[in-house]
């Protein structure tokens, strides 16, 4: 301990700020070196769960107390972070009082997570009018289940904002969303996750600078209830789309910089959407397509990584149409990710050869595999025309009672390529 003691307050700030909170403070009882580092500390996590695992007895009171009180005796002129994180039956007043005493802190990452027991309950927690003037400061601001509420009286504005985490929230309508991303001029990173009760219909995200975008929905919607995304934001470089809700998405502008993305929806938006991510080098796609999928000018010239789930009836269309488009691809996953339909898609195979099958493509994995004729007919016809590859990763659906058979049949395929290996997971 000693030895640690000697060690610059720079240093051991940072130690302490990897450590549990309740562990930090009992740091004082160490030596008189120590009495009053605690309270210099510049991250600070508040889990109530962590806590709860010291004491059951806790009780929310005591918690918010001493939250309280660690917050109002802390002495650092500036804290880098403020993370809480609390369970549904948490009052507002407490987060109220507990960010007036980090206030005027130059804070740069705040953390709110509440965590509710039912994913379609309504957010409880409200978060102060004023957070946008109090905490100036913000790069990063994640919040989950609370309520953000307008007020005319003081506009958000969020100047050092890159990152946004909005998680099952709660707003005052379309408007103050588009007004609350408008008023984050630097924003580069966005997560989004809508819910059922969250006011709000159409999202839009206009942002010239957003970098990455995530977008996901939770819970169920009721039926015929409108909601969809805008997306204006052309330097976009990650998109994810995680879709289940009948919805619709729009894209204002066009983005030509995508590099990965993935989406996952119920509804054939996607067929425009897939359109303008033609300069990805990752996709992750699972959705269904009609066969005539954007008709002009989209090859995908830089994809070398492509995930396509095979799941929806029309997977076989899609993953023809990308295989066609995909000059360059070298690495194909097929995997199952969704709720499996009824219908069976039909093989017909291609009159001529994809480009990449014959000059690129060298990895072909499957995850849960299931040997169904469409199923063999693919891996047949990649193993036939497939000049370049070099393995190919099979892991059966683990439900499967005739592994064995199915796995078998494969190694009698014609292969193309003399190194090909079948490998088996
Ligand atoms: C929901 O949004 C509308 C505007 O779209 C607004 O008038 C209304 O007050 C909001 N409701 C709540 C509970 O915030």
């Amino acid at each position: 301990m000693d030895r640690i003691s000697q060690l610059p307050d720079e240093l051991l700030l940072r130690i302490l700020s990897l450590m549990p909170l309740q562990d930090v403070a009992d740091t004082m009882l160490l030596s008189k070196r120590w009495q009053f580092l605690w309270l210099m500390v510049p991250a600070l996590t508040f889990d109530y769960f962590d806590y709860k695992l010291f004491d059951e007895e806790l009780s929310n009171k005591e918690f918010s107390l001493y939250v309280e009180r660690y917050l109002f005796l802390h002495e650092a002129p500036a804290i880098d972070a403020l993370r809480f994180k609390l369970c549904e039956s948490w009052a507002s007043g407490d987060i109220q009082v507990w960010l007036k005493a980090a206030e005027k802190r130059s804070l740069r990452e705040l953390v709110i997570k509440i965590c509710a027991s039912t994913r379609t309950e309504s957010p409880v927690v409200e978060l102060p009018r004023s957070l946008s003037r109090c905490f100036k400061t913000l790069v990063t601001l994640e919040l989950r289940n609370t309520v953000l509420v307008d007020d005319v009286a003081s506009p958000v504005f969020f100047p050092s904002l890159k990152k946004l985490s909005l998680e099952s929230m709660k707003y005052p309508g379309d408007a103050f969303v588009a007004k609350l991303l408008s008023s984050c001029p630097d924003l580069e990173d966005l997560v989004v996750e809508l819910c059922p009760s969250d006011n709000v219909s159409i999202f839009s995200v206009s942002l010239l600078n957003l970098k990455s975008l995530v977008l996901e929905t939770s819970g169920d919607i009721s039926e015929g209830e409108a909601h969809g995304f805008v997306i204006d934001a052309p330097s976009l470089e990650y998109l994810k789309i995680d879709d289940n809700w009948d919805g619709f998405c729009v894209l204002e502008n066009n983005i030509n910089k995508i590099v990965k993305a993935s989406i996952s929806t119920v509804r054939p938006y996607t067929e425009q959407l897939i359109c303008y991510l033609s300069s990805a080098k990752r996709l992750d796609l699972c959705f269904e397509v009609s066969k005539n999928l954007c008709h002009v000018g989209s090859v995908f010239h830089h994809l070398k990584h492509l995930q396509i789930c095979t799941c929806e009836t029309e997977w076989l269309s899609l993953l023809m149409h990308m295989l066609n488009n995909s000059p360059n691809l070298r690495y194909l996953k097929l995997h199952m990710r969704c709720i499996k339909s009824e219908l069976r898609p039909s093989w017909s195979e291609a009159s001529s050869v994809p480009e990449c099958l014959l000059n690129s493509l060298e990895t072909l994995e499957w995850d849960d595999y299931e040997g169904k004729k469409e199923d063999k007919e693919v891996v047949a016809f990649i193993l036939k025309n497939g000049f370049c590859l070099e393995k190919v990763i099979i892991k059966p659906i683990p439900t499967s009672r005739k592994k064995r058979k199915m796995l078998k049949e494969l190694t009698f395929f014609t292969r193309s390529s003399p190194t090909c290996r079948i490998v088996y997971d």
